[in-house]
């Protein structure tokens, strides 16, 4: 991805995201607000494999939110799993720089080489976490964290 600039992508990304579901955009639920998130990053990462949501809908238990990638998510996943039940657990953000390092990973496609999740937190309580996978290896960093960690600021207002 040596032509692209992430930086620039997450600021347009940004934008769109708070013309559309800020304070004076769309009066939507969360689950809209959450397809939404997904369809703007994705149309500004298209490269990506996943971005979806997995929401906290029971004790220690995420279930598949919205989400855009040509795979089948799995349809729950529990707290001691993978990468996303980690962030969970942990309500940290996990970037994954080799997925086929990481014990207990979960595989939902053959494509997948690196991850990021970010928590989603709403009152101080765990509302989903934000899973994005991609097709190298050590595909996401800081860069992405914060600026991802900011758009999904639009969710908790
Ligand atoms: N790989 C994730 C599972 C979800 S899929 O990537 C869509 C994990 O280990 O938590």
């Amino acid at each position: 991805m040596n032509d692209f600039n992430k930086i620039t992508a997450y600021r347009s990304a940004l934008e769109q995201l708070e013309q559309v579901i800020g304070p004076n955009g769309y009066q939507i639920d969360l689950i809209g607000k959450m397809s939404i998130v997904c369809a703007i990053l994705k149309l500004h990462f298209p490269h990506w494999v996943f971005v979806g949501f997995y929401r906290h809908t029971k004790p220690s238990l995420l279930e598949i939110g919205p989400y855009q990638g040509n795979i089948i998510a799995c349809g729950t996943i529990s707290f001691d799993r993978g990468v996303c039940g980690a962030a969970a657990r942990e309500k940290t953000a996990k970037i994954v720089a080799d997925v086929r390092q990481f014990p207990g990973y979960i595989l939902c496609d053959d494509l997948t080489r690196s991850e990021i999740v970010i928590p989603v937190m709403k009152n101080n309580k765990l509302i989903a976490v934000l899973d994005i996978d991609g097709a190298e290896l050590t595909e996401f960093d800081q860069v992405d964290q914060v600026h991802l960690e900011t758009i999904i600021k639009i969710l908790s207002d």
